[in-house]
C-alpha cells in the first residue's frame, strides 16, 4: 500500500500567516502540522510515500523532511501541483508513484488523535473500491465547511460537498483509501463551482458504483487549515492530549 500526502493548496483562510510559508509547515504543537500526517502513515505501516505540494516554499519541505528515513519511512517522493486545481488534481500528480497499487491518501491539515490503522488495515484486507473516514460533527456551522454524507439503512448514499443544509452529523475526514482505479475517475471529472477537481466527486463515483466503505473515527479529529480559530483548537489538543495514539 502506497501513501499520498496532500500538501498544496493555498492556505488562504490562515493568511497573513501563509503569504510567509506554506499552512502544513506552520507548528502544531512541537513540530510542524506535516510531521503529524506523516506519523499518521507511518503507524498505519504506510512506508512508501509521495508528498505533493506547490507554491513557493515547497523546497522548505525538503530541507524538512529530506529522504524521510529519520521519520520511519522507506522512499520518500515529492510531486509539484503548478497550481491549486484542487485534492483530486493533486493526488492525480501521484499516479505513476502509486503504480497500481491500493493508496492511502491524507491531506496534511487533518490531525487524528487515535491511530488511522485499524481503517487501513480493514481497506488491506480488500484492497478494492474505496473507504472512508468519518467523523462525529455537531454543529450545522461546522458541518457546512466539509463534506457531509446522507445514508439509507447505514449505506452512504451520497456526500454533499460544504451543504447549506447538512444530510447528516458526520463530516467527512481528509482520509481516503483507494484502488488503483481512482487514477482513472479523477480524468474523467469536471471542475466544481469553485475551479477545482473535488475529491467528494471522486468519492461519490466510488459510491454510485457500490464499493464504498467507511469507518467512523474514535476521539479528536481536526482540520488546522478550516480557519485560525480551528488551528488553535488543534493546537491545544495536541498539546494537552497527543495524537496519533494506539
Ligand atoms: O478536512 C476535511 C475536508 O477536506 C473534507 O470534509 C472535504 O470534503 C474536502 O473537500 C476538504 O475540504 P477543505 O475545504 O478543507 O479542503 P482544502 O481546500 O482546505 O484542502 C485541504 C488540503 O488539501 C490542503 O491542506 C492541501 C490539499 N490541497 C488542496 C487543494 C485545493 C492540495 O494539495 N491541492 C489543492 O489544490
Amino acid at each position: 500500500m502506497k501513501g499520498v500526502i496532500l500538501a498544496g493548496g493555498t492556505g488562504s483562510r490562515l493568511h497573513p500567516l501563509t503569504r510567509i510559508t506554506n499552512k502544513h509547515l506552520l507548528p502544531i504543537y512541537d513540530r510542524p502540522m506535516i510531521n503529524w500526517c506523516i506519523e499518521a502513515l507511518v503507524h498505519a505501516e504506510v512506508t512508501e510515500i509521495m508528498l505533493v505540494t506547490g507554491g513557493t516554499h515547497a523546497g522548505e519541505f525538503l530541507r524538512l523532511l529530506g529522504n524521510g528515513y529519520e521519520f520511519g519511512i522507506d522512499r520518500l517522493s515529492y510531486g509539484y501541483q503548478e497550481k491549486p486545481g484542487g485534492i483530486a488534481e493533486a493526488l492525480g500528480l501521484a499516479a505513476r508513484f502509486v503504480d497500481g497499487d491500493p493508496v492511502l491518501v491524507m491531506l496534511a491539515d487533518n490531525i487524528v488523535e487515535q491511530s488511522i490503522k485499524p481503517m487501513v488495515d480493514a481497506f488491506r484486507a480488500e484492497a478494492r473500491g474505496a473507504r472512508i473516514l468519518l467523523t462525529p460533527v455537531e454543529e450545522d456551522e461546522h458541518l457546512r465547511h466539509l463534506g457531509v454524507p446522507s445514508f439509507d439503512e447505514g449505506r452512504i448514499t451520497g456526500i454533499v460537498e460544504k451543504p447549506e443544509q447538512p444530510p447528516s452529523k458526520f463530516g467527512v475526514t481528509g482520509i481516503y483509501c483507494y484502488d488503483a482505479d481512482v487514477f482513472d475517475v479523477i480524468p474523467s471529472l469536471v471542475p466544481s463551482g469553485r475551479g477545482e477537481l473535488e475529491i467528494t466527486d471522486v468519492n461519490n463515483h466510488y459510491i454510485n458504483e457500490g464499493s464504498m466503505a467507511y469507518d467512523v473515527l474514535e476521539g479528536f479529529w481536526g482540520d488546522a487549515g478550516e480557519s485560525i480559530d480551528a488551528y488553535y483548537t488543534v493546537n491545544d489538543f495536541v498539546r494537552a492530549h497527543g495524537a496519533n495514539k494506539g
